[in-house]
């Protein structure tokens, strides 16, 4: 097998190894890319996606410990990668290009995959790609939808972001809007741990939303009245902590699934209203939803009826890859393999969001 042949019809087939470790999840993909280059088409298939999860050991905590998460990463980074291996049916020959999340995440953790994806390049002389975490997130609406070509308008929801950008091809990204502080996922699982959900709360918050009334709490929206679609969650955050440690003080339980249905409806609907600001600013014909909180069935559900309304195409990925995973880290990697933006031997790791 060739790790990047050209067949007779002009098709070029090589497959992209993708390492992700930015924060609780190690993770090693490989991805299988067929270019056509007579017809400009790019069919990508992912031939296996690892993922070690950390999400128990840090649900002692309540939340991601950095140390424990750098550890556990340099324990799994080798056996998930050749479980991808050979899990695909290939060997490291085969593989053309190594794609690895560089930026931004937990230093500590992005820094076991970009060593090892450095050594492993290195021993065997294999192009090293650096990728945006975000893009990342972004580049797993390819792998779901074939025919996804930017410009297009992408909301990332996830722990760490809630931003709007407007892809303007599929290595530029300008930023329409933001959290000016916390970010969608954070917010849900903070409220999610006091109120006793394990961590991360945003799944098990998405369900107990279904239980409750989502007008029994009227809560700030985290959608700002600004001149740019930016959103703001703290305000957010402390309306519903003082619901629950009001309660508290009159020795009663707020209702849990009434609070999980009106947070969950004032974040969803915030983030709606920004991005229909931005989808009107931008003109964008297509959205893309991603990141972990894309999970978000209510969220999913907002969006896909406001595109409906505003005859915009919805794009978002499976469940399985709105999560921290390889296979949108060798996505994100091929644009930038097809450019020959390579790294080298001093690629380095970086917390921000740019590098
Ligand atoms: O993208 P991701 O896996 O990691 C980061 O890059 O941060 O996102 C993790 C976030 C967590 O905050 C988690 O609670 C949230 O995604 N999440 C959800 C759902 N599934 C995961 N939030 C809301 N509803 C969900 N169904
Ligand atoms: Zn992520």
């Amino acid at each position: 097998m060739t790790c990047a042949g050209t067949s007779p019809q002009g098709k070029r087939i090589m497959y992209i190894l993708g390492l992700e470790s930015s924060c609780d999840e190690t993770s090693a993909a490989i991805v299988r890319m067929q270019t056509d280059e007579v017809m400009g088409r790019c069919e990508r298939e992912i031939c296996a996606n690892i993922v070690a999860s950390q999400i128990k050991t840090h649900r002692l905590y309540g939340g991601v410990v950095p140390e424990i998460a750098g550890r556990a990463h340099i324990e799994a980074v080798s056996r998930i990668t050749y479980e991808a291996l050979e899990t695909a049916g290939l060997t490291i020959s085969d593989i053309g290009a190594i794609a690895v999340t560089t930026h931004p995440g937990l230093i500590g953790a992005l820094l076991v995959g970009v060593n090892f994806a450095k050594s492993l390049a290195f021993a065997r002389n294999i192009p090293l790609i650096s990728v945006n975490h975000i893009h990342a997130h972004v580049a797993a609406a390819y792998l779901a939808d074939p025919e996804l070509k930017p410009p297009f308008l992408a909301l990332v929801v996830s722990g760490g972001h809630t931003q709007l950008y407007m892809v303007e091809d599929e290595l530029t990204f300008c930023m329409i809007g933001g959290t000016r502080d916390d970010a969608a996922g954070e917010a849900f699982d903070k409220i999610g741990r006091v109120i006793g959900l394990p961590y991360p709360g945003g799944a098990a918050l998405d369900k107990l939303a279904y239980e409750g009334d989502k007008g029994a709490f009227v809560l700030p929206s985290p959608a700002l009245a600004a001149d740019r679609p930016d959103f703001s969650f703290s305000g957010l955050k402390t309306a519903a902590l003082n619901l629950i440690n009001s309660a508290r003080q009159r020795g009663e339980e707020i209702n849990r699934a009434d609070l999980a249905a009106s947070y969950t409806e004032t974040i969803v609907r915030g983030l709606t209203k920004q991005t229909s600001v931005a989808l009107k600013l931008t003109g964008a014909k297509t959205l893309v939803l991603a990141g972990g909180v894309a999970a978000n069935s209510h969220l999913r559900a907002a969006l896909t009826s406001e595109c409906e309304k505003r005859h915009v195409k919805f794009v978002t990925p499976p469940l399985a890859l709105c999560g921290d995973n390889g296979a949108m880290v060798a996505a994100a990697g091929y644009f930038r393999y097809r450019e020959g933006l390579f790294a080298s031997t001093d690629l380095n790791a970086s917390a921000a969001d740019e590098m």
